[in-house]
């Protein structure tokens, strides 16, 4: 279950379609180091794989629908036995000619003397600066040179244009094949997050929690986690991005797990919070029920025509309401709204794209006044929360929060695919 040869020639085609007359370059992502000699997994640039599905670190992808001969062009390393012996195959320059479609494969260190001949062929270079100062140099020397020497030739490229806007608005609606990769990705998050909680109970540590829904992903064909899982009990639950996990749950605590698997290049990304003995307190439940309905009162905003900002409104507004009935918040709502007085308890927005990477590529507002509009094949999470944190702060003129309701931090979380009738949830399938 893969992205088929034929949909990367796709994706190129259309972002070539869309680059019109331009020249594209995109930079493998480094490989990065764990410590000395080691290394961590390595991990293809999004946009890199998008267009290309080729996972090797030291690669450079060049896009020039208007050279005469090669339009997709490959720099790789080249085959070194001695080396694959300790890290591992390479495909090489014949073999990702063949692998890859690319027209023509070179290999990398042959990059500065040919770059020149395609980057001439474009009337503008797109290229997202990325964060290797020294690729940046080089593209905009090349570009410089091109530039001086322009008069000459009367043709070459006379802007340098983030590529970012051409290909993310692609990027952004999922293809049919992506959609298959986005719902294994999910039900494999489903499992994990039935598993932890089968296993979650009092006396455990988080980091076991932690151990069973990783185990899951990997044992079910995922790659691994999406982020870093976040498994947080008791007061734990109102730091947003907890990723210690060290901490023995006691009967009484509710447990927040936010954890997602990668499958493919995919990701899932879910959050589920219930109580560790299987009791709600009286606050927690209230807390859970106003999150729960403002989640599910969000999901219905998630259709095609919608745009992106309604079903955070929509959540806002429920929270706000369900706030002020618990007297948590007071005064009248379109203040607390339009002041953001209800922020100590919700600091985050209430979802993301989600693709192949978590918090995906593409735009949430197509002008400052526009939100983009919900289309068939967007996927995003819909994850509202609140969290009362022990050191909450009421913003002035809000009550004081008495000490009962704190360290109570609940969020929900699902994946979400946009339908031309409205929505499916990928993740419906772990309770809640
Ligand atoms: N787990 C990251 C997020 O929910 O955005
Ligand atoms: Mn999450
Ligand atoms: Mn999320």
């Amino acid at each position: 279950m893969m992205i088929s040869s034929a949909e990367y020639q796709q994706r190129r085609q259309k972002f070539m379609n869309a680059i019109g007359k331009g020249v594209a370059i995109f930079r493998s992502a480094p490989q990065a180091v764990m410590h000395n000699d080691v290394e961590y997994v390595y991990r293809q640039d999004s946009d890199f794989y998008y267009l290309t599905g080729f996972n090797e670190s030291e690669a450079v992808a060049v896009f020039a629908p208007n050279h005469k001969e090669h339009q997709f062009i490959l720099f790789v390393e080249p085959k070194d036995l001695a080396k694959e012996i300790w890290t591992g195959y390479r495909v090489g320059v014949e073999g990702a000619k063949e692998a890859y479609n690319a027209d023509i494969v070179y290999p990398i260190n042959e990059l500065d003397q040919k770059l020149p001949e395609y980057l001439v062929t474009g009337d503008r270079i797109y290229y997202h600066l990325g964060r290797d100062a020294h690729f940046n140099e080089k593209i905009i020397y090349n570009w410089q040179r091109l530039v001086a020497s322009y008069p000459k030739r009367g043709s070459g490229p006379v802007a340098l244009e983030d590529s970012n806007f051409v290909l993310h608005p692609l990027r952004l609606v999922k293809s049919e094949a992506e959609i298959v990769m986005l719902k294994k990705a999910a039900e494999i998050s489903v499992k994990a997050h039935q598993r932890a909680r089968e296993f979650a109970q009092p006396g455990r540590y988080e980091y076991e929690i932690q151990a069973e829904i990783e185990h899951t992903f990997r044992l079910l064909g995922g790659d691994g986690m999406a982020y870093p899982s976040i498994v947080a009990s008791g007061e734990n639950a109102c730091i947003l991005h907890y990723i210690e996990n060290n901490r023995k749950m006691e009967a009484g605590d509710l447990l927040l797990i936010d954890a997602g698997c990668c499958y493919g290049y995919y990701n899932g990304d879910i959050t589920r919070t219930f109580p560790v003995d299987g009791e709600f307190t009286s606050q927690q439940k209230d807390i859970y029920q106003l999150v729960l309905s403002a989640q599910l009162q969000a999901i219905d905003q998630v259709k095609p025509g919608n745009t992106y900002n309604q079903y955070h409104d929509k959540a806002v507004e429920v929270l706000v309401e369900g706030l002020k009935e618990l007297k948590l918040l007071n005064g009248d709502s379109k203040e607390i709204i339009d002041g953001k007085k209800y922020e100590p308890f919700y600091m985050h927005r209430t979802g993301h794209w989600l693709g192949l990477d978590v918090h995906d590529a593409g735009n949430y507002k197509q002008d400052s006044e526009k939100w983009t509009t919900f289309q068939a094949g967007h996927v995003v999470t819909v994850e509202p929360g609140i969290y009362i944190s022990p050191y909450i702060k009421p913003v002035e003129g809000q009550p004081e929060i008495p000490d009962y309701w704190k360290g109570i931090g609940v969020r929900i979380e699902d994946d979400v695919l946009v339908t031309e009738s409205g929505n499916e949830v990928l993740t419906i399938a772990v309770e809640k």
